[in-house]
C-alpha cells in the first residue's frame, strides 16, 4: 500500500481543549480518545480512520445521542425530503408490491407523515434517532438507489474485534456460521456458532439484518451474504479510490450502536465475547466537535467542508464528458512489471491483466488457469471516472485477448460484491464479450407534475440554449422509443401511463448507434465507431457464467441482464442462508439510474432563473406556450439550500423493465440464478478455489450446483414471475439450517413465462438497458 498518510505525532492536547467545556462533556471525551488513539497509528488511506483510530464505544455513543433535535428543522427537512423522494420510481409498487417480491412493503410518503407527527409531538430525544428513522426507512425500500444522507449517523462507527462467515464443510453439505477468524486462519475442527445475543444464531442474524442494517438488497439469501466476512465484497467497496474506506462487511462494524460487546456460544459449549470499538473518519478536534452542540452547529447547521453559497448551477453541474471521435486506443493495460494484485491474502497474485492505477481507480483484473483452460474476469465495481473509464474498457478487451490467445475453454466473470458503476461501462463490457448483439434494455421513470414541469420547461425553446444535455434524464431526446425511433415531443415521453394507482412515463431505451452516445466517454464503446472487436463472440454464451453473490445491483443488474436475456449465458450464485434450493444472485437494485436530489434541485433553480427573466408582461403567454402555470412553477421543491440543515439523498431515476412485461418493473419479479453453491472455508482462504467451482459449471458439470438450485423459476431467459416463487422471506429465514430440499416453482411450470401484455415493441427488441452514474450502496455521511 502506497500513500500512507500518518496520523498521530500528536502534542499539546490542552492546546485544542477550549476552557469552557464541562470535563464530563462525551463528545470532548471522544476527541481527547481519538486524539492519543491515533499516536503512532499508521492509516493507509484517509477513510480507514474510522477502523484504524478506536476508542471506546460507549463514550462515542454518548457524544452521538447528546447531538439536540430541533423539531422545527425537522419538519422543514422531511418537507424537502418529500418533495425529492417523489422523483423516486417504484413509490406505489413498493406500496404495494407483486407476491414475487421477497421483501415486505412500505408506504414511504406515510413513514415520512409519521416521522413528522413523532416530531412534532417531541418523540425524538436527540437527532440520532432521527437519523436512525431514515435510515430504517431506506433500508425499507431495499433499493441502494434510495438514500437521505443522515446528520450525524456515521459520524462514529462501531466495529467487532472478529466477525462471521458461513462456510460449508464439503460444498455439499449445510453451511455453518463460525467465527471468520477460525476459517482465515484454517484452525482444526472450528466449533459453529449456535448463539448470538442470548439468540440463536440465525434469529440473531434475521434481527440484526432489520435492526442494523440497510442493504438495499432484495433477496434474503442476498441479505444473509451481506454479513458475512468476503473480501471480494470488501474490495469491492474500497478498490475504487485512493481514499475510499476498508469497508468491513455490515456485520463487522455498524452505524448504529450494539452496546459495548456482542456475546455468543459456540457449538462446542464454549461462550465468547467481541467487543467493539468506536471509530470515525472525521477528526473531532480539528472540526472543533466538542460538544453534541458544536456538532449540531458545525456539522448538521453547517458542513464547513462544503460551502453552501456557491450553488450556482454552472458550477455544480456534472462535469460534461467530451466527445472525441478521433480517439485511439492506444494504451494496453496488460500486467507489467509494476503490476500489483488484489492486496487480500485470498486473491491469487499473478493476474494477466490489471486496470491501470489498479486500486487507486482502477478494479478489473483478469487470471487464468491452464491446468483447465479457465479465464477469471474480476469486475469487482463498475464505478469509473473520467480517468478510469477507458482503461476499464483496455482491461477487459485484454482480458478478452489473452484468454482467446491461449484458448480458454470457460470463462467465470467474477462479479461479487459488484454493486454498480458507470452504466455505459456495462454496456461496454457486454459489448466486448457479445459485439454484435443490440443492447437495448428499456427503462422509464415514474411520471408526476414535477418532472412534467421540469421536462416541459427544458424542452422549450427558451431553454434550449443552455446545457440541456446536463439534464439528460429529464430529455427527451436523450433516450429512444423501443423501436429505436426518437420522441417527438417531451409530452410523448411524459406520457403518462396509469399503472398501480401512479404515472409512469413512456418506456424507452438508448440507441447506440447515436455516435455521440457510444462516444459519450470519450472513447467508443465496444462495438460502435472504432472500437470494433474482431470476432462476433469474444466465447460462447454456454462457456461463460456470471458469478454474483446477491449483491450484483445498478449497472451490475443491467449488465447482467444483457448477458443473460440478449445473450444467454447463465448465472451461478454463491452462499446465502444455509438451506437448500434456489437464490436470486442479482439482488441489489435492479434499477438502472441513481440521481442525487442536487440533479432536481439544480435543474428547479436553472428553469427558476431562466422563468425569471421572462417579461411579467409576457410571463401569462409563455407559461401557456411552455405549458405550465405559476402555481406549478411555486410548488416545485425547495432548493436544497433553503433546508435548515444540511441535506442531499437521492433515488431511483429509472426503473428497468423485462421484455414481456411492461407493468412491473424488474426490481419487484423474482429470477433465480441458473445454480447456486455454497461457500467452502478452502474459497474464504483462496478465491481461486471459488472461482474453480464456478468454472465447473461453466465446463458444463452442474453436480457442484446445490441441490434444488437448478431450473427454478426465472432461471431461463426472459422469463419472469410476479406472482410467488414458492417461498416467502420469513420462510427461508424459518428453514435455516434445514435440510428439506424445497418445493420450488421450475420455469417449465411457470404460466407466467413470456408473459406479453401489449408489448410488441419490446419483445422484437429483447433487452435494452438504460445509461448512467453510478448506484453504490447507501453512503452515509462524511
Ligand atoms: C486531527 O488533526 C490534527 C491537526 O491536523 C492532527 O494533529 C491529528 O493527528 C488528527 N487526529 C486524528 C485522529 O486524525
Ligand atoms: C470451541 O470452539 C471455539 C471455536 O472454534 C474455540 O475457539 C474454542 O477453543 C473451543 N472450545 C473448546 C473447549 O474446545
Ligand atoms: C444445524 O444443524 C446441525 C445438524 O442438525 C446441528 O448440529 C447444528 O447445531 C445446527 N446449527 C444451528 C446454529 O442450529
Ligand atoms: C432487533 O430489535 C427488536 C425490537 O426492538 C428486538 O426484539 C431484537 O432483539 C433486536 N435484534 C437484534 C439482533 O438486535
Ligand atoms: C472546519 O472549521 C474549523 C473552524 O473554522 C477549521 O478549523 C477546520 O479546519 C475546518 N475543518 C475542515 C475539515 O474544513
Ligand atoms: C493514476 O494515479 C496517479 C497517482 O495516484 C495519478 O497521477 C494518475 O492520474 C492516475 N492515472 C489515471 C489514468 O487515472
Ligand atoms: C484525472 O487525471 C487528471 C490528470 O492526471 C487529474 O487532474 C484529474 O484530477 C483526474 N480526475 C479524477 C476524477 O481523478
Ligand atoms: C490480440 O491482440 C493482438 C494485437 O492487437 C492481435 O494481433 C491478436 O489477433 C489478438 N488475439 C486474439 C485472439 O484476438
Ligand atoms: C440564450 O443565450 C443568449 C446569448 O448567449 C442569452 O442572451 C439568453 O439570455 C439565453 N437565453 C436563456 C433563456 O438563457
Ligand atoms: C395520472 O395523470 C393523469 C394526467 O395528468 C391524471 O389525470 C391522473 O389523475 C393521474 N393519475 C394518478 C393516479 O396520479
Ligand atoms: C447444466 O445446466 C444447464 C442449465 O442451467 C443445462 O442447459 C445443461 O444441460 C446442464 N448440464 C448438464 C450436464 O446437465
Ligand atoms: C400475464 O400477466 C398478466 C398480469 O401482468 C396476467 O393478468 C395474465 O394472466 C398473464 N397471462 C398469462 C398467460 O400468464
Amino acid at each position: 500500500m502506497q500513500n500512507k498518510l500518518v496520523l498521530g505525532a500528536l502534542t499539546a492536547l490542552n492546546l485544542l481543549t477550549p476552557s469552557v467545556r464541562a470535563e464530563d462533556e462525551p463528545c470532548l471525551a471522544v476527541a481527547k480518545l481519538q486524539q492519543k488513539a491515533a499516536k503512532g497509528v499508521e492509516v493507509p488511506r484517509p477513510y480507514d480512520a474510522a477502523y484504524l483510530v478506536q476508542f471506546d464505544a460507549e463514550t462515542a455513543y454518548k457524544c452521538i445521542t447528546s447531538v439536540p433535535f430541533n423539531k422545527d428543522a425537522a419538519a422543514k427537512v422531511i418537507e424537502i425530503s418529500k418533495s425529492y423522494f417523489q422523483f423516486h420510481s417504484t413509490l406505489a409498487y413498493l406500496k404495494d408490491p407483486p407476491a414475487s417480491y421477497q421483501q415486505e412493503s412500505v408506504d414511504v410518503m406515510s413513514k415520512l407523515d409519521e416521522f413528522s407527527t413523532k416530531a412534532k409531538n417531541g418523540d425524538y430525544k436527540n437527532l440520532y434517532e432521527f437519523d436512525v428513522d431514515f435510515y430504517r426507512l431506506a433500508q425499507a425500500t431495499h433499493e441502494s438507489h434510495f438514500s437521505k444522507d443522515s446528520h450525524v449517523l456515521g459520524l462514529f462507527r462501531w466495529t467487532l474485534d472478529d466477525t462471521i462467515v458461513s462456510v460449508s464443510t464439503d460444498g455439499k453439505a449445510l453451511p455453518q456460521v463460525y467465527a471468520a477468524s477460525d476459517i482465515s486462519n484454517n484452525v482444526n475442527s472450528p466449533s459453529a456458532i449456535v448463539e448470538l445475543g442470548g439468540q440463536s444464531v440465525y434469529s440473531y442474524l434475521q434481527g440484526y439484518l432489520k435492526n442494523f442494517t440497510a442493504n438495499g438488497l432484495i433477496e434474503p439469501h442476498a441479505d444473509f451474504n451481506a454479513l458475512m466476512y468476503n473480501t471480494g465484497l470488501e474490495f469491492a467497496s474500497w478498490a475504487q479510490s485512493s481514499d475510499a474506506s476498508m469497508a468491513p462487511t455490515a456485520f463487522k462494524t455498524t452505524p448504529i450502536y450494539n452496546g459495548k460487546s456482542l456475546k455468543g456460544k459456540f457449538a462446542n459449549g464454549s461462550d465468547f465475547e467481541w467487543a467493539y470499538r468506536a471509530g470515525s473518519n472525521a477528526n473531532m478536534t480539528l472540526n472543533q466537535f466538542f460538544s453534541g452542540q458544536d456538532i449540531y452547529d458545525l456539522k448538521v447547521v453547517k458542513t464547513n467542508s462544503t460551502s453552501s453559497d456557491d450553488s450556482t448551477v454552472e458550477t455544480k453541474r456534472r462535469k460534461k464528458r467530451s466527445y472525441n471521435p478521433d480517439v485511439k486506443l492506444v494504451k494496453r493495460a496488460d500486467s507489467s512489471d509494476d503490476e500489483v494484485a488484489v492486496p487480500y491474502s485470498a486473491w491469487p497474485t499473478n493476474p494477466i491483466v490489471v486496470q491501470d492505477n489498479f486500486t487507486y481507480g482502477g478494479t478489473v483484473s483478469g487470471y487464468y488457469f491452464d491446468e483447465n483452460q479457465l479465464g477469471v474476469l474480476s469486475i469487482p465495481s463498475f464505478d469509473t471516472d473520467e480517468n478510469s473509464s477507458e482503461t476499464f474498457d483496455l482491461a477487459v478487451a485484454s482480458f478478452i485477448n489473452q484468454t482467446r490467445s491461449r484458448g480458454a475453454k470457460r470463462i467465470v466473470i467474477d462479479l461479487t460484491g459488484n454493486g454498480g458503476g458507470t452504466l455505459w461501462m456495462g454496456y461496454d463490457t457486454f459489448r466486448h464479450f457479445f459485439p454484435k448483439k443490440v443492447p437495448n434494455l428499456l427503462w422509464r421513470t415514474r411520471a408526476h407534475n414535477a418532472l412534467n414541469v421540469l421536462g416541459s420547461v427544458l424542452a422549450w425553446n427558451g431553454a434550449q440554449n443552455t446545457s440541456y444535455e446536463d439534464v439528460p434524464d429529464i430529455n427527451y431526446e436523450y433516450g429512444s422509443k423501443p423501436d429505436l425511433t426518437k420522441f417527438s415531443s417531451w409530452k410523448e415521453f411524459y406520457g403518462p401511463r396509469e399503472l398501480k394507482g401512479d404515472n409512469f412515463t413512456s418506456t424507452a431505451t438508448y440507441d447506440f448507434s447515436d455516435k455521440k452516445l457510444a462516444g459519450e466517454l470519450g472513447f467508443y464503446l465496444a462495438g460502435y465507431g472504432d472500437n470494433i472487436p474482431d470476432y462476433d463472440e469474444a466465447f460462447p454464451a454456454e462457456n461463460i457464467v456470471l458469478l454474483v453473490d446477491g449483491g450484483c445491483g445498478s449497472t451490475c443488474a443491467s449488465f447482467s441482464t444483457l448477458m443473460k436475456h440478449v445473450a444467454n449465458v447463465r448465472t451461478v450464485a454463491v452462499g446465502g442462508i444455509p438451506e437448500y434450493g434456489p437464490m436470486q444472485g442479482v439482488a441489489s437494485t435492479r434499477g438502472s439510474m441513481m440521481r442525487e436530489w442536487n440533479y432536481f434541485g439544480d435543474a428547479i433553480t436553472y428553469i427558476r432563473s431562466i422563468l425569471d427573466t421572462i417579461d411579467e408582461s409576457d410571463k401569462k403567454d409563455t407559461y401557456s406556450k411552455i405549458g405550465v402555470s405559476s402555481t406549478d412553477i411555486d410548488n416545485l421543491p425547495k432548493a436544497l439550500a433553503d433546508s435548515p440543515w444540511t441535506v442531499d439523498g437521492a433515488i431511483n431515476m429509472f426503473d428497468t423493465l423485462q421484455a414481456g412485461n411492461q407493468d412491473t418493473p424488474r426490481q419487484f419479479l423474482y429470477e433465480a440464478s441458473a445454480c447456486r453453491i455454497f461457500y467452502t472455508g478452502e474459497m474464504i482462504r483462496d478465491v481461486s478455489k471459488l472461482w474453480q467451482a464456478a468454472g465447473t459449471i461453466a465446463g458444463g458439470d452442474n453436480s457442484t450446483c446445490v441441490s434444488g438450485s437448478q431450473n427454478a423459476v426465472g432461471s431461463k431467459p426472459l422469463t419472469f414471475i410476479t406472482d410467488s416463487p414458492g417461498f416467502s422471506y420469513s420462510e427461508l429465514w424459518s428453514r435455516a439450517n434445514s435440510t428439506d430440499v424445497p418445493n420450488v416453482k421450475t420455469d417449465e411450470n411457470s404460466s407466467n413465462s413470456s408473459n406479453s401484455t401489449e408489448d410488441s415493441a419490446a419483445s422484437s427488441y429483447r433487452v435494452g438497458l438504460p445509461l448512467a452514474v453510478v448506484a453504490i450502496a447507501a453512503t452515509l455521511l462524511l
